[in-house]
């Protein structure tokens, strides 16, 4: 059998090693050195609007650190996007506090404007105004920022804006991750630039970059012993990985191209095929990178299921996934309130992520085609 394609894998540009080999060369084997500034500041201008980025060891620390410096404590809530992955909930536990959970709207399957205002005036109306939403661009598409921006205003309740699979995405021609009140990105294996494993906190406060960077590194007080005044955590990125990330700035908007190729390889192969919709951006005030390539399959006019096309993909050692299972349909957070209809719901139930990386060989693209057009074609 032909070798895997997978969703999205790493796709290095070249330059990533000479930056590892440098941090050797010059015995920078630690969490800290001239590889962690260096990506620092080129995703700092990368970005733009005047953020301060502190580069981290994950994103999941990145979102942590966020509720921590937005005071996020035992006992609060903090509204999150019910469809998601679950390090975007996952913090808001590790802090004591409850999840409240919204549903999405069906434009760009992010949190949904309406749910959310209903969500906060009945959460204060029940005696507790939430610290802080979490709000995200899945699968690269912008949320709506305007109209999440107005309530997060009006309400006076931050945003925490997860970026994580938004990268060199933008809305009204500003990149996302510069959009929240802190914002979030995520260098996993599987994004679309990584580190192998590493994050960051974005924000235009430079305290909060500070202070993220205080708390990552064990929250050292200034004296030459060891001194604490508060709980800190092991979160900084290692200069190894930092090197990486510095080698991927320089094929970031190469990567972006090319998987905004991949939407549109799908639009074509789907483009008369009723009842399958590739996930696209609503207008031209969003941007989305494509981080992942999605279909949303109507059974009713097209005889199949999306869950039909993933298997007869893994036939063909092709990764195919279903759309991330909304965080109140979970087992874990099946106690937390929830707000919304069934947006989020439906389109876990019909959704298909396809693969959609950078690095697809025209022969596995070639595959992906043929299996595709065989599959629709019967
Ligand atoms: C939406 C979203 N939020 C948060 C994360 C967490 O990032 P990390 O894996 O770097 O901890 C991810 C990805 O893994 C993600 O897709």
């Amino acid at each position: 059998m032909d070798s895997k394609i997978y969703l999205s894998s790493p796709h290095m540009g070249g330059a990533e090693q000479a930056f590892v080999n440098e941090a050797f060369q010059t015995n920078w084997v630690a969490p800290l050195g001239p590889n962690v500034e260096g990506f620092e500041k080129s995703l700092e201008s990368y970005l733009g609007n005047g953020t301060h980025v502190a580069a981290l060891s994950s994103g999941t620390a990145a979102i942590h650190l966020a509720l921590i410096l937005l005071g996020v404590e035992r006992g609060d809530e903090v509204l999150c996007q019910s469809m998601t992955f679950s390090a975007s909930a996952n913090p808001i536990v590790y802090q004591g506090a409850t999840p409240v959970f919204v549903d999405s709207e069906p434009e760009t399957w992010n949190i949904c404007p309406d749910h959310l205002e209903v969500a906060i005036k009945d959460r204060i109306a029940k005696g507790k105004k939430p610290k802080a939403i979490i709000a995200v661009h899945l699968y690269g598409m912008p949320y709506k920022v305007d109209a999440i921006k107005k309530i997060s205003e009006k309400y006076e309740i931050p945003i925490v804006e997860d970026s994580a699979e938004a990268l060199g995405s933008s809305y009204k021609g500003r990149k996302c991750g510069t959009f929240g009140d802190i914002s979030i990105l995520s260098f996993n294996g599987n994004k679309i630039i990584t580190t192998s494993g590493g994050g960051a906190l974005v924000s235009r406060n430079l305290k909060h970059k500070e202070k993220a960077i205080f708390l990552a590194t064990q929250a050292r007080d200034a004296a030459p012993h060891y001194q604490h005044s508060e709980i800190g955590y092991n979160y900084r990125l290692s200069n190894i990985s930092a090197g990486i990330g510095r080698g991927q700035m320089e094929v970031l908007d190469k990567h972006i191209g090319s998987r905004r190729k991949m939407n549109q390889f799908y639009h074509e192969i789907f483009a008369r095929t009723e009842g399958v919709k590739v996930f696209s951006e609503p207008t031209s005030d969003f941007f989305s990178n494509h981080w992942l390539s999605c279909i949303l399959v109507d059974k009713t006019s097209c005889g199949f299921s999306s869950e039909a096309i993933r298997l007869a993909m893994a036939e063909n050692n092709i990764e195919c996934r279903p759309l991330w299972k909304p965080m109140h349909l979970q087992p874990v957070f099946k106690n937390a309130p929830y707000y919304g209809s069934t947006v989020s719901e439906k389109l876990f139930g019909i959704g298909l992520c396809l693969p959609s990386g950078s690095n697809l060989k025209s022969e596995e693209k070639v595959k992906i085609n043929d299996v595709l057009i065989r599959f629709v074609d019967n």
